[in-house]
C-alpha cells in the first residue's frame, strides 16, 4: 500500500548501504528505549573517543564516539567521502574479508581499488565526492538553497501542516502520525522545491522501497535503480523543454560548464531521497520524544520561543543518523591518540558524539531550554547537510503547529509498544498512533 511504501521507502542516498555488518546491539534499541544510544554503544562508553571495533564480517572499523574527534575527522581532508574509490569496506562479506589476509582485515584496510587508480566520475552524487569535484557541484546547489528561498517556504510549511491537522481532525479522533503528518510535510516540500509532481511520488517511492530493502534481490535492486533513473531522466528532459521556478530548472540554467543530464539526474535523486525520510523521521521521533517528556512539552507550550532550541536539542538527543556517516583514511591519521591506518574506515557514532560529557551537562537528558546545543546530526565540514535550513523550518513549524492545534494529543499505546525502525541506521518510528479525543 502507499502507506507502507511511504514509511519503508525513501532513505537519504548516502545511507542506502546502511545494512552494514554491525553487531545487532549496535543498532537495535530495546523496547521502551527509543531515545538512548543502542546498548552496544552504551557499553563502549568510557573506552575512548576513537575505538577500533570488529564487524561481524571480521573487518575492523574505527568508531568515533567523541564530539571533538568526530568534528576533527569530518573536517580533515586526509579522509575521503568517496566510498566507491575504495569501496565501502564496511559492507564487505566475510569471505571477501578473509581474502584480504589477516593483517589488512585487522587494520580495517580494504585494498580493492588503490587510491591512485580512482575511476573518472561523471555522475552527480557529490555526497560521495571529495574536493575539487565536490566543491564544483555543491556550490551550484548552495546557490539554490538560499536563505531567501528557505524563508519564503515558511508560510508554505504552515499551510501544509495546518491542512494535514485539519484532515486528521475531519477523519475522526485517532490517527497514525507517521503517514498522516510526519511523512507528507517533508515529502510535499521537497517535491514542490524540485518541481516533482507530488502525484508521482508513489512511483518514485515504489522504486526506493525496493532499492533500500535489505531483503530485495540484486536483480530487483538493479531494476528499481534503473526505474528510478528513468523516472528522473524523464523529469529532467521535461524541465529542459519546459523550465519552471524550481531547483531542477535552476540547475538546468547553470552554464560554464552546464550540467550533464546524468549529473542533473543524480543531484535530483539525491535531493529527493534526502528530502524525504530524514526529516520525516525527526518529526515522528521528535513528536514521540516530546509526548514522552510532558515537562518538556509543557515548557514549549509555556514559551513557544523555545521551539528553536527544541529543534537543535531534538537533533542532538535523537541523532537519527546513527552510524551512517563514514570516511576512509587516505593516509595514516591519528585522531584522539588512535592511529587510523590508510585505507581504513572511520565511522561516526553520532548518538555518542552528541552526548559527549565533555560538551554537554547531563548529556542523556532531553532539555529544550539548552540554548541551541551544537551537534553532529547534520555532519560537519565540507559535506555538512545542504538541506539543514529546510529541515529546521519543517521541524520547528511542524512540531509547533501540531502541539498548538492539538493540545489534547497523546499516544494510544505505551512507549514500549511503539514500532521503531530497529534494523535501520537511520532511526525513527514506523508508526505513531495518537488520539486527541
Ligand atoms: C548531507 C543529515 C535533511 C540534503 C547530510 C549529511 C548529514 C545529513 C549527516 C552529511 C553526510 C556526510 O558527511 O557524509 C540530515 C538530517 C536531515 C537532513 C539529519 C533532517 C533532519 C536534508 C534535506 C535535504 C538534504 C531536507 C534536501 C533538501 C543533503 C545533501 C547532502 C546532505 C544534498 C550532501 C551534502 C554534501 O555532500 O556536500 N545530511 N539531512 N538533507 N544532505 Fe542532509
Amino acid at each position: 500500500s502507499t502507506d507502507s511504501a511511504q514509511t519503508d521507502s525513501t532513505v537519504e542516498p548516502h545511507l542506502i548501504e546502511m545494512r552494514r555488518p554491525l553487531e545487532a546491539d549496535m543498532v537495535e534499541h530495546p523496547p521502551g528505549c527509543p531515545f538512548d544510544p543502542a546498548p552496544g554503544l552504551l557499553a563502549r562508553r568510557g573506552q575512548g573517543a576513537v575505538q577500533p571495533i570488529t564487524l561481524t564480517n571480521g573487518l575492523t572499523v574505527y568508531l568515533v564516539t567523541g564530539f571533538d574527534e568526530g568534528r576533527a575527522v569530518l573536517a580533515d581532508s586526509r579522509f575521503s567521502a568517496d566510498k566507491f574509490r575504495n569501496r565501502d569496506v564496511t559492507s564487505m562479506q566475510p569471505e571477501e574479508v578473509t581474502a584480504l589476509g589477516t593483517t589488512e582485515a585487522e587494520r580495517g584496510v580494504c585494498p580493492v581499488v588503490s587510491f591512485d587508480e580512482a575511476p573518472p566520475r561523471t555522475d552527480g552524487y557529490f555526497i560521495f565526492m571529495d574536493p575539487p569535484e565536490h566543491t564544483r557541484l555543491r556550490r551550484l546547489l548552495t546557490g539554490q538553497f538560499t536563505v531567501r528561498r528557505m524563508k519564503l517556504l515558511e508560510s508554505r510549511v504552515h499551510e501544509i501542516a495546518a491542512e494535514h491537522i485539519e484532515a486528521m481532525r475531519a477523519a475522526g479522533t485517532e490517527a497514525d502520525l507517521v503517514p498522516a503528518y510526519a511523512m507528507p510535510i517533508p515529502s510535499l516540500m521537497i517535491c514542490e522545491l524540485l518541481g516533482v509532481d507530488y502525484a508521482d511520488r508513489d512511483e518514485f517511492q515504489r522504486y526506493t522501497s525496493v532499492s533500500t530493502n535489505v531483503l530485495a534481490s540484486d536483480e530487483e535492486k538493479a531494476a528499481s535503480a534503473a526505474g528510478q533513473y528513468v523516472f528522473m531522466e524523464r523529469l529532467v528532459r521535461e524541465k529542459r523543454a519546459n523550465p519552471g521556478d524550481d531547483i531542477i530548472s535552476g540547475l538546468i540554467n547553470v552554464s560554464d560548464p552546464a550540467l550533464t543530464d546524468s549529473e542533473l539526474v543524480d543531484i535530483s535523486l539525491m535531493l529527493l531521497g534526502a528530502g524525504h525520510e530524514t526529516t520525516a523521521n525527526m518529526l515522528g521521533l521528535g513528536a514521540l520524544a516530546l509526548l514522552s517528556h510532558p515537562d518538556q512539552l509543557a515548557a514549549l507550550r509555556a514559551d513557544p520561543a523555545l521551539y528553536d532550541n527544541a529543534v537543535e536539542e531534538l537533533l542532538r538527543y535523537l541523532s537519527i543518523i546513527q552510524l551512517g556517516v563514514t570516511r576512509i583514511a587516505m593516509e595514516d591519521v591519528t585522531v584522539g591518540g588512535v592511529e587510523i591506518p590508510k585505507g581504513a574506515t572511520a565511522m561516526l557514532a553520532a548518538p555518542e558524539a552528541n552526548r559527549d560529557p565533555a560538551h554537554f551537562d547531563h548529556p542523556d537528558r532531553l532539555d529544550v531550554t539548552r540554548p541551541r546545543p551544537p551537534h553532529l546530526t547534520f555532519g560537519h565540514g565540507v559535506h555538512q547537510c545542504i538541506g539543514q535550513q529546510l529541515a529546521r523550518i519543517e521541524m520547528r513549524i511542524g512540531l509547533e503547529e501540531l502541539f498548538t492545534r492539538m493540545p489534547e494529543l497523546r499516544l494510544t499505546l505505551p512507549l514500549e509498544e511503539v514500532d521503531v525502525k530497529n534494523e535501520m541506521l537511520l532511526f525513527g518510528v514506523r508508526s505513531l498512533p495518537v488520539t486527541w479525543a
